[in-house]
């Protein structure tokens, strides 16, 4: 499969999603998250976490003077934001391709910023429908991210 689309209503339905994901996801995959300000990027993000089996001691939020936070599950989470990237420049230094293509799981915040799409599993596209409901398109770009789509998708 290589298109998904849902609608979640509350915050709630948007962790629980994320954590079908977390649940399932496999090293070496990339998660693209795209939508606006306050879409539910982060949200999903912390779903994922808590799929992965993420300690509550260290939650997934925005990193308001970081780019990237590690955290410790059943695979490391690479949780980039990269809202306030300026440089390509800062990226490299992150050093995101190690992290990206490494033995964890990536999942990046505002990656429309810059062309990932190439090194992505799955682009994640978040739209703000009305209050509560947010429309999730999922996108696959590899085996990962269609072996996702379609255990998620039954
Ligand atoms: N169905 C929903 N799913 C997710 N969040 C929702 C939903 N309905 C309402 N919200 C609200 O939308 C906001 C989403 O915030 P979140 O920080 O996850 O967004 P974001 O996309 O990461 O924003 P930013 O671009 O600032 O990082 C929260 O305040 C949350 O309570
Ligand atoms: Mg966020």
């Amino acid at each position: 499969m290589q298109n998904f689309q849902i609608t979640t209503s509350h915050p709630s339905e948007t962790l629980a999603l994320g954590k079908k994901f977390g649940e399932i996801v496999q090293r070496g995959t990339v998660i693209l998250l795209n939508g606006p300000l306050g879409a539910g990027k982060t949200c999903f993000a912390q779903g994922l976490a808590a799929g992965l089996g993420v300690p509550k001691t260290h939650p997934v939020t925005s990193p308001s003077y970081s780019l990237m936070n590690i955290h410790c599950g059943r695979l490391p989470l690479y949780h980039f934001d990269l809202y306030r990237l300026s440089e390509l420049e800062d990226l490299d230094e992150l050093g995101y391709d190690e992290f990206a293509e490494g033995s964890g799981v990536a999942v990046i915040e505002w990656a429309e910023r810059i062309d990932l799409l190439s090194e992505a599993s799955l682009e994640v596209a978040i739209e703000c429908l009305d209050e509560n409901r947010r429309r999730f398109t999922f996108v696959a770009y590899d085996d990962r991210g269609r072996q996702l789509l379609e255990l998620i998708a039954v």
